[in-house]
């Protein structure tokens, strides 16, 4: 069956972000001039999952109102005759058919998805985190539907990390796929996955990112899926006992595994938010050729040459 919903979990609390998340959500920050979860919305509809369910809490609206017609705004755009930031501020409302439902309590990314059991129904459907960005021009989710396409079941992207890092994230026992003459990035077959490891338990250091494509079984899983790592029902333990039933039975749907080797952004950490922005801008060609040079000189001159506050 192919894939046609996206769901992006948006819920969250953006307590890495603080103090700049206490009432705008992180997912609205803006990367260069555009929300970050704009970006994650045109991935989706540029693959063509153009039915998309975000999941959203009381303090969310923001990202709803984003993705609705503003109609005064338009209306003052057009009065002016502004037609390209007409189009700009249209663009986000015909990006895809958007949907949203409540997370009431933030329980966890698997309590997340969970919650988009209804809408999704009985097909498999494609998972991108919020706060996540993978740069477009890396398919990174255009890959993973064509791996779920081969093996059916779910698949998850993983990405190397330097193995201090390991424990910031789930993280993977893999077994290799041999590859295929047209795979973009090598796939492996998932053997197990532990969330956020000490460093020294971790098996490996394959961390899982913010794309998956799930089969519908996960959310029987995740209903039994107790909660995990910090109190939460997460997604890494019921993608866990889909991949141990896979090793004991043969007919049971598989977890395959997509190792990204590309460019991604997680804009709820204040690093990666500040590079997502400036190398994102800088590649712009109506900011780069202004921004870039400046960044040069700032460097050449010795950077924060006062000291760091
Ligand atoms: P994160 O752990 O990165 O998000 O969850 P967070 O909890 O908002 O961030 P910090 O750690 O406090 O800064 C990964 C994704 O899952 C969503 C988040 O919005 C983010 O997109 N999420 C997480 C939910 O939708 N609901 C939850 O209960 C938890």
């Amino acid at each position: 069956m192919p894939v046609t919903k996206a769901v992006i979990p948006a819920a969250g609390l953006g307590t890495r972000f603080l103090p700049a998340t206490k009432a705008v959500p992180k997912e609205m920050l803006p990367v260069v001039d555009r929300p970050a979860i704009e970006y994650v919305v045109e991935e989706a509809s540029r693959v063509g999952l153009r039915d998309v369910l975000l999941v959203t809490s009381r303090s969310k609206k923001a990202i709803e109102d984003h993705f609705d017609r503003e109609a005064e705004i338009e209306a003052a755009l057009e009065r002016k005759g502004d037609e390209t930031r007409l189009a700009r501020v249209r663009a986000s409302s015909s990006l895809a058919e958007v949907h949203s439902v409540r997370q009431s309590s933030p329980r966890g990314l698997g309590h997340a998805i969970l919650c988009a059991a209804s809408h999704v129904g009985n097909e498999p459907f494609a998972v991108l985190l919020g706060d996540d960005l993978i740069d477009e021009r890396d398919p990174l989710l255009e890959e993973m539907l064509t791996v779920q396409a081969r093996f059916g079941g779910s698949v998850i992207a993983l990405m190397e990390v330097p193995r201090e890092q390991v424990s910031l994230y789930g993280v993977a026992t893999v077994e290799a796929v041999p590859s295929g003459p047209d795979d973009r990035y090598p796939i492996v077959k998932i053997r197990d996955l532990v969330e956020k490891p000490p460093v020294a338990e971790a098996p490996s250091n394959l961390a899982i990112i913010g794309r998956y494509v799930l089969a519908p079984e996960v959310f029987e899983v995740l209903r039994q899926t107790p909660p995990g790592r910090g109190g939460e029902i997460q997604i890494t333990d019921a993608l866990r006992t889909l991949a141990l039933r896979a090793a004991e039975d043969p007919q049971a749907a598989p977890v395959h595994g997509v190792v990204f080797t590309g460019r991604r952004y997680d804009t709820g950490d204040r690093v990666d938010y500040l590079k997502a922005v400036i190398r994102l801008a800088c590649e712009r060609a109506d900011l780069g050729p202004e921004l870039y040079p400046w960044l040069e000189e700032y460097v050449a001159a010795g950077g924060p040459k006062e000291g760091l506050s």
